[in-house]
């Protein structure tokens, strides 16, 4: 991790108020237990999106009004499982389509890529590796065809409401008039599913958790001893949000890059912000950052909606 990395989990870890970023949890191991993760029953949201994608490809391509040659440009694409959903109907309907799946991970962007080109070979793909604000600056404005911005999977969840706000305000700038963007987020609904999805039974988000203590012990010169950590997180209704943390079971003094951390016992480490969405909420966000809401389009339950906005 370069030099700035390291001194942002420090600052981190010596806040009165202790936090990782969550951007922290997908290195390699990472993202193999958040596979793990979206295979669990419990965690509701990756087949609610996939359902969505699958069934609705048809009018959610319709509301966006493009009728010639358009671009797919997917932010954070990962393995993009789902978005093969919509460009397969798009490649049944012998539309002109240019996906850009854009990843910090070069791994997952060329498998991606590769997959994409022998399951759809009449697709065009002009894939990105990098920071996603670093690739979009710019190239929308500069494309010949509109484009259809997709931020999927609820990762928009991860953004303090101020941060989610800037965040979509950034993709807004960088759209021209008239283009779309769908937004994958998670609804507010019986909290006891919620928050089986995150305090799951069997223990995955736990080592999802400790993994980060894996990681910096790894690639921070660090020595975490798993044992004195716990997982634990909550759901609160009244806000949407699901909170995660993990808890000193002791105190204690790591070593990390160089300095001392110290821990009390039950102190703990903020991990990560899951926010749950109500409609007034997303629509306050769509209409702040500049968006007109074109329509919510919802799984058969209602757990999440892939919202179409328009610039
Ligand atoms: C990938 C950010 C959407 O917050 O639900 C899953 C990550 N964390 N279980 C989420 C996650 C714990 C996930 N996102």
């Amino acid at each position: 991790m370069n030099a700035n990395t390291v001194n942002e989990i420090l600052q981190g870890l010596s806040a009165p108020e202790k936090y990782i970023s969550s951007k922290f949890f997908y290195d390699d191991a990472g993202s193999a237990i958040f596979q793990q993760i979206m295979e669990m029953p419990e965690y509701y949201l990756t087949n609610a999106e996939q359902e969505i994608l699958a069934q609705q490809a048809g009018d959610i391509i319709t509301e966006t009004g493009f009728k010639g040659p358009f671009n797919v440009v997917e932010l954070g694409a990962g393995d993009g499982s789902k978005t093969f959903e919509l460009l397969n109907y798009l490649d049944k309907q012998n539309r002109e389509v240019t996906y850009v799946p854009i990843d910090i991970s070069k791994a997952a962007v060329d498998g991606l890529a590769a997959d994409f080109a022998q399951r759809l070979p009449n697709l065009t793909l002009n894939p990105k590796v990098g920071d996603y604000f670093e690739v979009l600056n710019g190239r929308l404005k500069s494309e010949a065809n509109p484009s259809l911005l997709l931020f999927l999977g609820s990762n928009i969840g991860n953004y303090i409401p101020g941060d989610a706000l800037d965040l979509l305000r950034l993709f807004h700038k960088n759209m021209r008039d008239g283009d779309a963007l769908l937004l994958g987020a998670d609804l507010q609904k019986n909290p006891e599913v919620i928050r089986r999805a995150y305090d799951d039974p069997h223990g995955i988000t736990r080592n999802f958790n400790l993994n980060l203590l894996d990681r910096f012990n790894r690639e921070l010169d660090a020595n975490f001893v798993k044992e004195q950590f716990d997982f634990y997180c909550h759901y609160n209704p009244l806000s949407g949000e699901v909170r995660s943390y993990l808890i000193s079971l002791s105190d204690q003094i790591v070593d990390l890059a160089d300095q001392q951390i110290s821990f009390k016992k039950d102190e703990l480490i903020w991990t990560e912000l899951s926010k749950k969405y109500s409609f007034p909420e997303l629509e306050g966000m769509a209409v702040t950052a500049g968006f007109e809401v074109q329509r919510h389009f919802l799984d058969s339950r209602s757990y999440f909606t892939n919202s179409l906005w328009i610039k």
